[in-house]
């Protein structure tokens, strides 16, 4: 498994929480929609801290499952119990359990892995019949976006995109994922795109967004691509009371693992 960024950065734990906050309520709206309910069983691959994992684990009860699976399982062990079961894989070289679950989700993942085909076949396999798979990955289009104009962003975003670019990862995943709903044989295949506001907080900042250009930083310096100026001038947007930008667009899309062969 090759990853871009890296899971022993001294705040991945801070930055992965961080994503969770920002992205989770959208996602708890699109599973409810989806008629998340009592007594479903769900996975979550690529779990993270496990804020999607708790939602489902509420959501389903007693009478349902839970499965949160990650490469890295060290924020994930501490949540088992009850609904919620906790397992260790790597989705790109292991088979998840086949035609079992209600709903099949997976955030901020598939982007990073090379070859993303065969693993949304393996999470459309792991639906039951008439089971969703509901797929959310980014697509940067949208981040140049800043008012009032500011060099110093344009520099350290071009230099993230660069540095994103140079690993596994795929900037323009996002508007790929419902195509690959259809590749994988789902019917009903529905999108939703969204592009959260990245306010000027004059406390909080933009932990979200800062903490990925802190963990890459050390390369994105000793590249050339940027200075220590236009890192303190980026974060300091965030502060300034002014500064308005836009995050990724956070592209979900959602499909149903048809209920009989050729229906
Ligand atoms: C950016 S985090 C997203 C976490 C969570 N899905 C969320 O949105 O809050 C990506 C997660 O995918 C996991 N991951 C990356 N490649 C993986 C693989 N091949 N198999 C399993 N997990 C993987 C990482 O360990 C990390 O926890």
């Amino acid at each position: 498994m090759t990853y871009v960024l890296d899971p022993a950065w001294h705040a991945e734990r801070a930055r992965l929480e961080n994503i969770s906050a920002l992205y989770d309520p959208g996602t708890a709206e699109l599973c409810d929609r989806l008629g998340l309910a009592p007594g479903w069983r769900c996975l979550d691959a690529g779990a993270g801290t496990g804020g999607v994992a708790r939602m489902f684990a509420e959501r389903v009860g007693p009478d349902g499952e839970v499965l949160a699976v990650d490469a890295d399982t060290r924020f994930l062990e501490p949540l088992a119990g009850g609904p919620l079961s906790v397992r260790r894989m790597d989705i790109t070289a292991e088979p998840l359990p086949e035609g079992r679950f209600d709903l099949v989700h997976s955030r901020l993942v598939l982007e990073h892995l090379a070859s993303p085909e065969p693993v949304v076949r393996s999470m459309a396999r792991a639906a039951r019949p008439g089971g969703w798979v509901l797929l959310e990955d980014l697509d940067w289009s949208t981040v140049r976006a800043v008012d009032p104009p500011s060099p110093a962003h344009e520099r350290v975003v071009t230099a993230l995109l660069t540095a994103l670019a140079a690993g596994p990862y795929d900037q323009c995943f996002g508007r790929k994922v419902p195509r690959l709903l259809r590749a994988a044989g789902l019917r009903d295949v529905s999108v939703r795109a969204v592009s959260l506001p990245l306010p000027a907080d004059p406390v909080a900042g933009q932990p979200a967004w800062e903490l990925l250009v802190d963990q890459l930083a050390p390369r994105l310096l000793a590249a050339g691509l940027v200075d220590e100026d236009d890192l303190d001038a980026f974060h300091r947007l965030w502060r300034d009371g002014d500064t308005l930008g836009f995050g990724p667009l956070m592209v979900s899309a959602w499909g149903r693992r048809p209920d009989t062969a050729g229906a």
